[in-house]
């Protein structure tokens, strides 16, 4: 019997319980770093809308492996214990005032990842233009603290302004380009923009 992307959907789920991650999500990053090469030990990541904490730990285990530095964000608060040594943790909206100058502080970054998505209504109109409305404010943020020839990663759900925000990144990095990894869910609408080398 074939195999449904369901199925193989249940199957990153049990992968990262077995690899001691704490969401699937993981392997859509995986998948975007093997294909775009986003990040590189020694860089100083920012990680928009970190929780439960997948792509951090990703990021310090398989990328930075103790050399270089990861900030994470999130309303909520990442569930890893311990928090690896190279990971700050800020609770808040990341585009808040008192945030961002946290996030200054620490900046410029190399790399600027955000798996960032709106609380879903079910109402996909709705969903999509809160998940562009985060989107964009992502790119806001990777233009003040984004260095030149930094990389950028941005969730959004397709149907909202994602060619916008795509010709917007074209007239800021080298390359845009849109990325929709296997590890997604079949049936979500989730895809993600990616910005290579952020002009001077
Ligand atoms: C799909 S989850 C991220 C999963 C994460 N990449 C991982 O691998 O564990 C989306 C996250 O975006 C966060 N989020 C949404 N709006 C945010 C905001 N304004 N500021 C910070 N985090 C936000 C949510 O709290 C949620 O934890």
């Amino acid at each position: 019997m074939a195999t449904s992307r369901r199925d193989k959907a249940d199957s990153y789920t049990q992968r990262a319980h077995k690899e001691g991650y704490p969401a699937r999500s993981v392997y859509k990053l995986e998948e975007i770093q093997q294909s775009c090469r986003i990040m590189k030990p020694g860089d100083k990541v920012l990680d928009v809308g970190a929780a439960p904490g997948s792509w951090t730990l990703y990021v310090h285990r398989q990328i930075l492996k103790g050399k270089g530095d990861i900030v994470s964000v999130d309303l909520n608060p990442l569930n890893l214990n311990p928090v690896p040594p190279t990971v700050t943790m800020f609770v808040g909206d990341a585009f808040s005032k008192e945030i961002r100058a946290k996030l200054t502080e620490r900046g410029p970054y190399d790399a600027i990842i955000s798996d960032a998505a709106p609380m879903t209504t079910g109402n996909r109109s709705v969903d999509t233009s809160r998940s562009e409305y985060l989107a964009e404010q992502v790119v806001m943020l990777a233009d003040e603290q984004l260095k030149p020839h930094g990389n950028l990663v941005i969730k959004i759900f397709q149907g909202g302004g994602q060619e916008a925000i795509l010709k917007d990144l074209r007239t800021k990095y080298a390359k845009a380009k849109t990325l929709k990894p296997k590890a997604c869910r079949s049936d979500s609408f989730e895809t993600y923009l990616i910005g290579l080398d952020k002009n001077q």
